[in-house]
């Protein structure tokens, strides 16, 4: 397996086998502190004297040696920006396999210090009287909460004793579990602030996990039961539109129990996030965190659902050794939560996703340009390389449709089905790689005609293409009102109505405004004020109720010089931060004629609400120094 560069630690030497947790989350001084307990095992032949970790932001206040009971010194190396610092812990001793250590830390870090947190002030939620917290990890940010060694390459159990004030609770990507079981975990080491007025959740994540899985959120937060083995998570305020949404998970995840083998972490919860959540949804192990965007009213965006339930199986329990193999827990997890859609909403409903993931498959190819490394299946990443910039559509999509293709070569579902369950009962919980998936392959199927694995691993652009690709039902009579559109706006010619649209799933509006502003951004189709003005007085585009349809609206009328979007746009912006909605926005309007300035001052106004990712990534796209 190719090594992982993100990380300083070399996990060839010593590896971590569970982490204990405990961690004060004070909101007064914005700061996350206590102790982290690390059980190191030792692989080094040859005795070894320091052990290595990663940190970013973290104050480091002591080093304590379990066994021994002694404190340890420790240097930290230069910061670099991406991958932070390189802490060396001195051991007192020598040590070689097959040693163990137990290694305490004590450690702070400021909000301002640590991209994985945000703290958010009680107006910035939906309840808008308490305070609210929450991290994100993936990719490389684990260690900007707790020392530890930051790659997926290495798999830990966790416990954690969390602590906060009343009446907040914490959640955890970990079953919550009475005090004394977590204690066995947490070393010598106690909460340091069991005060009056405070409270402590204890968890236990007892399935060997990434570190960018480890997840806490704190808040006024309620829940409700939607299925035998899940519940939602929320504020009090959305509980009830939030149950009625997420009713239909459970048959998402015995949809893909009956696809990839029985559901290994016991529950599978999910916690709705205030609206600054930079993703659509997190696969945090036992609790998906997803952005309230998903809570609709319609179940219109529940494929992010089926999506971070795929990952329970591809990513979470089979995981990826190191950044250059997302496609190995992205493609997969997309080729998954599009066969739990076709199983639990419908053939036609999966080809209109499997529709539109290709057109951004091939937008995304388009962009970066066809021999660009990042459009490789398994791009080559450099040292000191952010894993989530060279992130995009290409390991999801390129990854998917890489699977569509090898099951249509295999001889369709009915034989890549069942080699794909044997795949994940093989290495479940276990790390694989891109070579090892392509061993596995190749020893069930041998020499396929046609098939050159390599090539469509390593080659750039799209080295392959399925050979049986009808255009789906329901594509086309949106292709139909596209063209009626496109006549209209070019030769003023055609009648248009409501009736064209009727009865229309959110898919194929879908489908037909990314069309739309497809041909709007390469200028093949020319939209003006008027135009939009007439379109939306006919089909109501702005009063669709599912968030990515008023975005694409929205984008094809800031591109069409329409201002009286701006207003919509402006309130959108001041109020979420979901990278996916965002960005387009305020990339737009800064290219536009009739929002350049107002891009800048809205993102001076909202940058105070936004994650540091939001912000970071904002600030990148309207090349502003950050
Ligand atoms: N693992 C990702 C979220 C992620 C991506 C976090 C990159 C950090 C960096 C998650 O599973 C995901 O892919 N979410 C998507 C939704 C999905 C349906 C494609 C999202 O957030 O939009
Ligand atoms: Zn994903």
């Amino acid at each position: 397996m190719g090594k992982d560069l993100s990380t300083y630690s070399d996990i060839s030497e010593v590896v971590t086998k569970s982490i204990g947790l405990s961690l004060d989350v004070d909101f007064d001084a914005l700061e996350v502190r206590g102790w982290t307990t690390l059980q190191l095992e030792i692989l080094a032949k040859e005795e070894i004297r320091e052990v290595v970790l990663d940190v970013k932001g973290l104050e480091i206040q002591q080093v304590v040696d379990d066994t021994l009971d002694n404190k340890l010194d420790f240097v930290l190396g230069e910061e670099s920006k991406v991958i932070g610092r390189k802490l060396t812990i001195l051991l007192s001793q020598a040590t070689r396999a097959p040693d163990s250590l137990t290694i305490s830390l004590q450690h702070k870090v400021k909000a301002e210090n640590s991209p994985a947190i945000q703290f958010l002030e009680p107006h910035q939620t939906v309840g808008g009287q308490h305070p609210y917290f929450f991290t994100q990890c993936h990719a490389i940010n684990a260690r900007s909460i707790v020392p530890c060694q930051d790659t997926p390459a290495a798999k830990v159990t966790y416990t954690a004793c969390i602590n906060v004030k009343t009446p907040l609770k914490a959640v955890m990507s970990a079953l919550a579990v009475p005090e004394s079981a977590v204690f066995r975990g947490l070393g010598k080491r106690r909460p340091s602030s069991l005060a009056a007025g405070f409270h402590a959740f204890f968890f236990e994540q007892n399935i060997p996990i990434c570190t960018y899985l480890l997840a806490l959120a704190v808040g006024d937060l309620v829940s409700a039961d939607i299925g035998p083995r899940s519940s939602v998570w929320c504020e009090p305020g959305v509980l009830r539109a939030a149950a009625e949404e997420f009713v239909g998970t459970e048959k998402f995840l015995t949809a893909a129990e009956s696809l990839v083998g029985e559901y290994q972490w016991e529950r599978y919860d999910l916690l709705i996030l205030p609206p600054s959540f930079p993703h659509g949804g997190m696969e945090n192990p036992c609790l998906t965190f997803v952005t309230p965007t998903l809570v609709v009213g319609d179940r219109s965006m529940v494929h992010v659902i089926a999506h971070e339930i795929a990952h329970s199986w591809f990513g979470n329990l089979l995981s990826i050794g190191n950044w250059e193999d997302v496609w190995l827990s992205e493609g997969f997890t997309v080729f998954l939560e599009r066969k739990i859609i076709e199983r639990v909403h419908g053939i036609d409903t999966k080809e209109m996703h499997s529709t539109s993931g290709r057109s951004e498959l091939l937008l995304s190819v388009e962009r970066s340009g066809k021999d660009h490394n990042i459009t490789r299946l398994v791009p080559d990443l450099t040292a000191d390389e952010d894993p989530d910039a060279s992130f995009s559509t290409i390991a999801y999509e390129k990854g998917c449709l890489f699977l569509d293709y090898l099951e249509e070569k295999v001889g369709g579902p009915g034989v890549f089905e069942p080699f794909l369950k044997d795949y994940t009962q093989e290495y479940a919980m276990k790390t694989v790689s891109s070579a090892l998936f392509q061993r596995y392959f190749e020893k069930r199927f041998g020499y396929i005609d046609g098939l050159d694995f390599d090539n469509c691993l390593k080659s750039p652009g799209l080295p392959f293409e399925l050979a049986n690709n009808p255009t789906p039902r329901l594509v086309i009579p949106a292709l139909k009102v596209q063209q009626q559109i496109t006549d209209y706006a070019s030769a003023g010619k055609g009648e248009l109505s409501e009736e064209d649209i009727a009865g229309w799933s959110v898919e194929q509006i879908l489908f037909l405004l990314s069309a739309l502003l497809a041909s709007q951004s390469s200028a093949s189709l020319l939209l003006d004020a008027n135009a939009t003005r007439e379109l939306d007085r006919v089909y109501r585009f702005s009063s669709l109720k599912n968030g990515t349809c008023v975005n694409l609206w929205q984008l094809i009328c800031i591109s069409a010089g329409d201002s009286s979007v701006l207003d919509p746009v402006v309130e959108i912006l001041r109020n979420h931060g979901r990278l996916r909605y965002v960005r387009p926005l305020y990339k737009c309007l800064y290219m536009s004629t009739i929002g350049r300035q107002l891009a800048l001052d809205t993102y001076e106004a909202s940058k105070a609400f936004y994650h540091p990712l939001t912000a970071k990534m904002v600030a990148m796209d309207l090349n502003l120094e950050i």
